[in-house]
């Protein structure tokens, strides 16, 4: 009997696949490194590089996964087998780890996401404390404490266990289904009451016109690259198992449009909001640049800037400011589900264990981990992210195209990919794309790899 569930519709996949791909990634990540590189300049470089280099890699993702029918640990194990692959020899042994590694790896991510995403619990709380005349519970809320980041940590990993213990269909699929849209219309009504107000349109130039003595500065190549990857959940294994999800039915290059277009689209409907919002804050007295004349970025941006913003707009401030906060939530559960989903199809696929007991258990061992960076924030959370974000993300995503574009045998590739997509072989994509994942893709990934190294 297949237990293994799925997503009952293209739409369903589509926001699933879209509300993993989109978070503080987007909402966070994006417009602040707009800020911080050149405004347009970057925007531009990064629609770019994310067709050129992350959408062939979520192909890869999803083709590996809808075929495998499996997490990405087995995946890797049967396309890499002596019948499907072109080097028997590829031993089992090498997928596997890199398999593992793709799990300890989405994992790890969150590990530090859930509490980066408490603090967005906390903050949308704030507000409410002070519309109920308690300031002390508002400044224990924004301020940075152990006890704060544990209690709404714990709050975040409820909330994500709760929905992924329910399975594909009426946990992820159903919780995407109700979220996104919300999300989308409170980005919507936001940007436009932002845009009334004095001094939005200094932030809306810097954010269309790009400066194109910019487009080739090279840490604007390697932030807009790893930016691309880490905001289509690439390299862990998240998109390859809800790609295991999807229909044998559904044209895959398609519904990899769909979401890598939808993903940008709310990275720049994020950036129409808080660039602008910036320079609001900057004309209401709020400082916005560091002494050296950049634009302040990261946490600045977010957790000084923003409610700086929010406090000066009177009573309204406080239902924008817990509205902007509620949004950052919704946009963070959406992901942390699916990565939490990747070492939990792993358990259940190859242990047996059962769905709901799997996703408690290992949603407690990474809270473990969680409880260990809150601890001991200064020395372990930023050295988290680099090692997962700026090294695993990518060196995964460069095996993966090695696996589909050396490994795999093409015939089986190319059988997979016309289920849905009858007229695959003499399709655009087919001339372009296993050329691609087997040289470019690889090329371009080791160039920014080193890069970023050095
Ligand atoms: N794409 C998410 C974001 O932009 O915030 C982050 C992410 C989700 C990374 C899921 C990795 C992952 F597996």
């Amino acid at each position: 009997m297949d237990t293994r569930g799925g997503f009952s519709s293209r739409l369903g996949f589509i926001l699933a696949a879209a509300g993993s791909a989109v978070g503080l990634g987007n909402i966070w990540g994006f417009p602040t490194q707009v800020a911080s590189n050149g405004g347009g300049a970057f925007v531009l470089v990064y629609i770019f590089l994310t067709f050129l280099l992350a959408y062939p890699v979520l192909m890869a993702e999803l083709i590996i996964g809808r075929s495998a029918q499996s997490n990405i640990v087995t995946a890797l194990e049967k396309i890499s087998d002596s019948q499907t692959s072109f080097y028997p020899t590829f031993t089992k042994k090498i997928s596997r780890g890199v398999g593992f590694w793709g799990v300890l790896t989405a994992s790890l991510i969150l590990s530090f996401y859930a509490i980066v995403a408490g603090w967005m619990i906390a903050f949308a709380l704030a507000p409410i404390a002070n519309l109920l005349n308690m300031p002390y519970l508002a400044d224990w809320l924004t301020s940075f404490s152990v006890s704060r980041n544990l209690l709404f940590c714990i709050l975040f990993y409820l909330l994500t266990i709760s929905i992924v213990q329910k399975g594909v269909r009426a946990g992820i699929e159903r919780w995407s289904r109700r979220l996104m849209p919300i999300l989308l219309l409170m980005i919507i009504v936001l940007i436009a009451y932002v845009a009334t107000l004095e001094g939005a349109m200094a932030g809306w130039s810097l954010y269309l016109k790009p400066d194109f003595s910019r487009v080739f500065a090279p840490e604007l190549l390697i932030s807009a690259m790893g930016q691309a990857f880490f905001s289509l959940s690439l390299g862990v294994g998240t998109m390859l198992i809800y790609g295991s999800y999807i229909s044998k039915k559904e044209n895959l290059p398609v519904l990899g449009v769909a979401v890598t277009f939808v993903d940008i689209g709310i990275a720049i409907l994020a950036g129409l909001l808080i660039i602008p919002a910036m320079f609001v804050a900057e004309h209401n007295g709020v400082e916005i640049y560091t002494k050296t004349g950049q634009l302040l970025s990261e946490d600045t941006l977010l957790f000084s800037v923003l409610p700086a913003l929010f406090s000066s707009m009177d009573l309204i401030g406080y239902f924008v400011a817990i509205i902007f906060f509620m949004l950052m939530t919704i946009a963070a559960l959406t992901s942390s589900i699916s990565m939490l989903e990747v070492p939990v199809a792993l358990a259940v696929e190859r242990h047996n264990t059962a769905r709901k007991k799997a996703t408690w258990i290992i949603g407690l061992i990474i809270f473990i981990v969680s409880i260990c960076i809150i601890y001991n924030f200064g020395a372990l959370f930023g050295l988290i992210i680099t090692i997962t974000t700026k090294y695993s993300e990518p060196l995964i995503g460069l095996l993966l195209c090695v696996f589909v574009g050396w490994v795999w045998r093409r015939d089986l590739l190319l059988k997979e990919l016309k289920q849905g997509f009858n007229h695959a072989e003499t399709s655009i994509f087919w001339l372009i794309w296993p050329f691609y994942v087997r040289f470019i893709c690889p090329l371009i990934i080791t160039v920014v790899f080193y890069n970023s190294i050095m």
